[in-house]
């Protein structure tokens, strides 16, 4: 979440004729996707830095006249999803350093922000802001005193950080120049005629540059009116030629925001694809299909594949949280209830593309015989859509990589929503609707930390998992859905034999196959599945290697004594667990794959959208 632009014009008399300020509005016009909740933006202009930002869309920030009346050459801007404190003008990016010769602009999570400020805290520095992102410009003044040049500095600043980060940075003792630096979060260099950039995305610039640069993981550097720096980490300079791409034949490349895949992608726009669907749920009209949940004899969720381990986890929470009969479906398999499908019972269909024949088929039967029907669905004109009695859209963006990842944690989030509205209705409920909301909207704050944190240990898991021809996942209750999924999206990517169950059943006949080192990965979620101590203790007697994602508050006991890995996930509330545990798994194989050399995004004999039988 959140979205960065820098610009720095080639030469004062350049001839784009309109000024920084209004390339950075346009800019931000076209980042605001990513965050919109506040805007700002920072130029260098008469050797000062100006800065100015507020709560709210880019088009109130670029309100008055006055700011498109500043002269500029350099100048970076932001547009905030907020992550570490609410949305305020103190918390807007940019932010700037004691001095005010600095400032920057980040997107990302710095996870050790806390120390970090505790160490510039006892050196002087005074904060104005609640956020994570103000030590990095605190601490390129705290190298820059201690006698570095800036880039120096900035470098040094950067090798600090844990976390996520896309960060651009200026300072007014070097007025030419942008700072920049990648990890995780996307950043992409544009070369123009009259003036360079760098950005979250290329959709900022385009229409002024049409030569870019990817930026890597590790990679850092500046942009000046005539040159463009990079290097890594560890000091070894990037062939800056070699990796221009002009747009035209890298639009492939850009559409996956300098991602190498578009399944990598799309698990790390979770947290945006999470807020989509949240804030689109917030503005339908779901009183309808509320009154029919509410009154329905008996609910199914009918689905495929990912969607049904989706619909699986729906069920357990409609009768564990609400206590109504509830059950899942795979839709191929609708046959065997269908005969005592009836008037007065509500069929819910979930399916990404809407297309799917299987829940399709089962949906049209379940209307035959007189049930409801309910569609979730990321594309609201599909058909399972324009077939149901009542549609609920998730709008959590397309979704290209063959294998299923945001819209899972989408539907989860969905359904979660749905249950907690349903909550909210009866007042027979012992559940707290207020509190199941708050769960679900913290889910895209969480997903976003789960992705920073989990990414290492995942990579770790899969140098395992790819020498490996078979592997298990255990949970129980909630977990089981969740490591189904963690299983398909290994047997899918990876071509590796994964197979999930609850984690009790596993002494029952699978626990035959774990000898030394076989791969054993359990879901821990913190929520009636404390026996999963057990479960974890008996795969060790048969030397099992074990890795265990756990809420970070809970990793203790047999997890912590005897898991190779342990995936230590954010503390948060139960809902927000439920959508979010998958990520790690989705990260899991999608590392197998790749170490594996197979190509993530087209898995051999799948298709997107299946519409045979
Ligand atoms: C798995 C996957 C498939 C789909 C299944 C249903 O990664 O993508 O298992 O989940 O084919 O598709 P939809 O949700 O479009 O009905």
């Amino acid at each position: 979440l959140c979205g960065i632009i820098g610009v720095v014009k080639k030469a004062s008399g350049s001839s784009i004729s309109i000024n920084c300020v209004e390339i950075l509005r346009q800019g931000l016009k076209k980042l605001e996707y990513r965050g919109y909740d506040s805007a700002g933006i920072a130029v260098i202009s008469q050797n000062s830095i100006v800065v100015i930002k507020d709560v709210g869309v880019v088009d109130k920030l670029f309100n008055s006249s006055e700011l498109l009346s500043i002269e500029a050459s350099v100048g970076i801007g932001h547009t905030r999803w907020a992550t570490h404190g609410k949305p305020s003008k103190n918390n807007a990016h940019p932010h700037m350093d004691c001095s005010k010769r600095i400032a920057i602009a980040h997107n990302g999570i710095i996870e050790n922000y806390i120390d970090l400020k505790n160490f510039l805290l006892a050196n002087g520095h005074t904060f104005s802001s609640e956020t994570d992102s103000e030590v990095i410009a605190h601490l390129i003044e705290h190298f820059k005193k201690s006698g570095m040049k800036t880039f120096n500095a900035f470098k040094k600043a950067v090798s600090m950080l844990r976390g996520s980060y896309a960060i651009v940075a200026i300072d007014a003792d070097e007025p030419n120049k942008i700072f920049f630096a990648r990890n995780v979060s996307p950043l992409i260099i544009g070369v123009g005629e009259e003036a360079d950039f760098v950005s979250s995305d290329i959709a900022a610039f385009i229409r002024f540059a049409n030569r870019v640069i990817v930026l890597n993981d590790g990679e850092l550097g500046f942009i000046s009116p005539n040159t463009v720096h990079i290097e890594t980490l560890s000091g070894v300079v990037v062939d800056v030629y070699n990796r221009l791409k002009i747009v035209d034949s890298f639009m492939q490349d850009v559409e996956k925001g300098g991602y190498p895949h578009y399944m990598l992608k799309e698990i790390m726009e979770q947290p945006y694809a999470l807020a989509q669907t949240f804030s689109s749920l917030q503005t339908q009209d779901l009183s309808e299909v509320l009154k029919i949940l509410e009154n329905a004899r008996r609910i199914y969720v009918v689905a495929a594949g990912t969607s049904y381990h989706a619909s699986l986890l729906g069920a357990i929470a409609f009768r564990r949280f609400l206590g109504v009969d509830a059950e899942a479906l795979i839709s191929s398999e609708f046959r065997v209830v269908s005969r005592v499908v009836k008037w007065g019972d509500v069929v819910i269909g979930v399916s990404q593309s809407g297309e799917t024949i299987d829940t399709l088929l089962a949906l049209r039967e379940a209307r035959e015989r007189g049930a409801k029907t309910v569609a979730i669905v990321n594309n609201p004109f599909s058909t399972i859509a324009r077939e149901s009695d009542y549609v609920v859209s998730m709008r959590a963006g397309p979704e290209i990589a063959v294998a299923a990842t945001k819209t899972f944690t989408s539907q989860v989030l969905t359904l979660l929503y749905i249950i907690a509205k349903l909550a909210e209705k009866s007042s027979a409920i012992n559940v707290d609707s207020k509190a199941m909301i708050h769960g679900i909207k913290m889910s895209y704050e969480i997903a976003e930390k789960a992705l920073s944190v989990s990414q290492g240990k995942a990579m770790a898991v899969a140098n395992k998992l790819f020498q490996k021809h078979s592997a298990y996942y255990l949970g129980r209750v909630f977990g089981v859905p969740i490591a189904m999924e963690g299983a398909l999206k290994l047997k899918e990517i990876a071509y590796i034999h994964a197979e999930a169950y609850p984690a009790g059943e596993s002494k029952h006949g699978p626990i035959a196959l774990v000898d030394k080192d076989y791969p054993v990965i359990f879901i821990y979620i913190g929520f009636l599945d404390e026996l999963i101590e057990g479960n974890i203790e008996e795969m060790k007697a048969r030397e099992a290697w074990i890795a265990t994602i756990a809420p970070e508050n809970m990793v203790r006991g047999s997890i912590e004594k005897y898991s190779n890995v342990v995936i230590e996930m954010p503390r948060a509330p139960l809902e927000t667990r439920l959508i979010t545990y998958a990520i790690p798994l989705q990260l899991i194989a999608y590392y197998t794959a790749t170490l594996k050399g197979l190509d993530p995004d087209k898995p051999r004999n799948l298709a997107k959208t299946v519409t045979v039988i």
